[in-house]
């Protein structure tokens, strides 16, 4: 029990802190110090194609229902529950009939892991949410799919286990009791099953497993008086990396509402460079930085990929896709390639695929506010916030 006074006392502290927080958006988004960038850990032989405990799993066709699928679904689950254990992880299943089952339901398997902070209740919190699809295409046989989107599920693999220990180290830090805005972010993993089609692109043969969690995150419901109403609303951003892996990528930015996050990305990408972290040399991946919310050339609505089920039911997609209307088809050239120069392991360039997992965990450490948390940091644990 609680004195009336001290009740009232922490009232008038919380709404004090909320318009301080209002004011002050620079004070909610803090970004992380050189320090922090420079002692990001590189993922190094967990990389490796042939034998890396994160990456090699992945570099086998995973086709939807298939054994191949079944044992990256294993590897995700395994390394979730030995290196990062304070993870929660559920599945959300699906069946479709595809245009080469005969008929027959195919199942469906979204992998899906995510860590919130200790003393919220779970529709208050707002998770960063970074995705990429883990099923590989069903012709031609064979067919890997290395940065479609392998390497994808290993940067974002390798950025969490990076950023971990601080998200522990800045939750163990708060009281118990602490009930600030920022104590509501949390954050979000999606292996999305089923993205390629069986057979020719259509809206029904494609994305299956993006259509089938967003439909269900749309229908369901938070507790009642929850902040967030439905599960879908509570992605605060879905960042949707796909095709990342070949050398001298090409990101633009799709949407004036999360330019702003784009170009906080584009940021931390600049500085990882200037501090010659970046072992991948060449110029910036993020041609649209300077550009203001008007200059944008417009959505990737008509890229078919992931985020579409989202975008369509109103979620902030962050699209980081290595896309240049200037190419022949777009996208890298090892794309859906299985002749000479294929979209696998050993057409992967090492250095940029290594540079974006360490990007990724720069951009997740700032967004989730781990300066003070991370190895390398400025300041170390000087957050206690019943001392305010
Ligand atoms: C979904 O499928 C996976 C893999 O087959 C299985 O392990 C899991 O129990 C299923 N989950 C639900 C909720 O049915
Ligand atoms: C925060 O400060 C209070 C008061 O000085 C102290 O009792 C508490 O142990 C501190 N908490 C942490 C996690 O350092
Ligand atoms: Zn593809």
């Amino acid at each position: 029990m609680r004195s009336a006074t001290e009740c009232m006392h922490r009232a008038l502290l919380s709404i004090w802190l909320a318009v301080l927080f209002f004011l002050l958006p620079s004070e909610a988004y803090r970004d992380v110090s050189d320090g922090t960038l420079k002692a990001l850990p590189r993922p190094g032989k967990d990389f490796d194609i042939h034998d890396g405990a994160i990456l090699s799993p992945i570099l086998i066709p995973r086709v939807p229902g298939t054994p191949g699928s079944t044992k990256v679904l294993n590897h995700f689950t395994d390394f979730f529950r030995t290196s990062l254990p304070k993870w929660n992880v559920e599945f959300q299943n699906s069946t479709y009939v595809t245009p080469v089952s005969d008929g027959k339901e195919v199942p469906f398997v979204n992998f899906i892991a995510y860590r919130d902070p200790p003393n919220a209740a779970k529709g208050d919190v707002g998770r960063l949410t970074l995705v990429a699809h883990y099923d590989s295409k069903y012709e031609p046989k064979g067919f890997i799919g290395a940065i479609d989107s392998a390497a994808p599920c290993a940067m974002i693999m390798h950025a969490m286990r990076s950023i971990d220990d601080a998200l522990t180290r800045k939750w163990e830090s708060m009281a118990p009791d602490d009930d600030f805005l920022d104590d509501h972010i949390g954050i979000q993993v999606l292996f999305l099953d089923g993205e390629e089609a069986f057979k020719y692109w259509t809206d029904s043969d494609s994305l299956y497993g993006a259509r089938s969690l967003a439909q269900h995150w749309d229908s369901e419901v938070n507790p009642g008086m929850s902040v967030y109403k439905t599960p879908l609303s509570s992605i605060s951003l879905f960042v949707l990396l796909d095709l990342l892996g070949s050398k001298d990528p090409i990101i633009h930015s799709f949407y004036s509402t999360t330019h702003w996050a784009y170009q906080k990305l584009a940021n931390v990408e600049r500085r990882l460079r200037e501090l010659k972290v970046f072992k991948s040399s060449g110029k910036t991946w993020f041609p649209d930085s300077s550009k203001n919310e008007r200059q944008l050339s417009g959505g990737s609505g008509n890229l078919g990929d992931d985020h579409v089920p989202f975008l369509k039911r109103g979620v902030e997609i962050l699209h980081v896709i290595d896309y240049s209307p200037d190419r022949p088809s777009g996208f890298p050239t090892v794309w859906h390639e299985m002749q000479g120069v294929k979209d696998d392991g050993e057409h992967l360039d090492t250095d940029t695929v290594e540079d974006w997992s360490l990007l990724i965990a720069g951009f997740a450490a700032e967004w989730m506010e781990l300066e003070g948390f991370m190895p390398g940091s400025k300041t170390e644990m000087k957050r206690n916030k019943t001392e305010l």
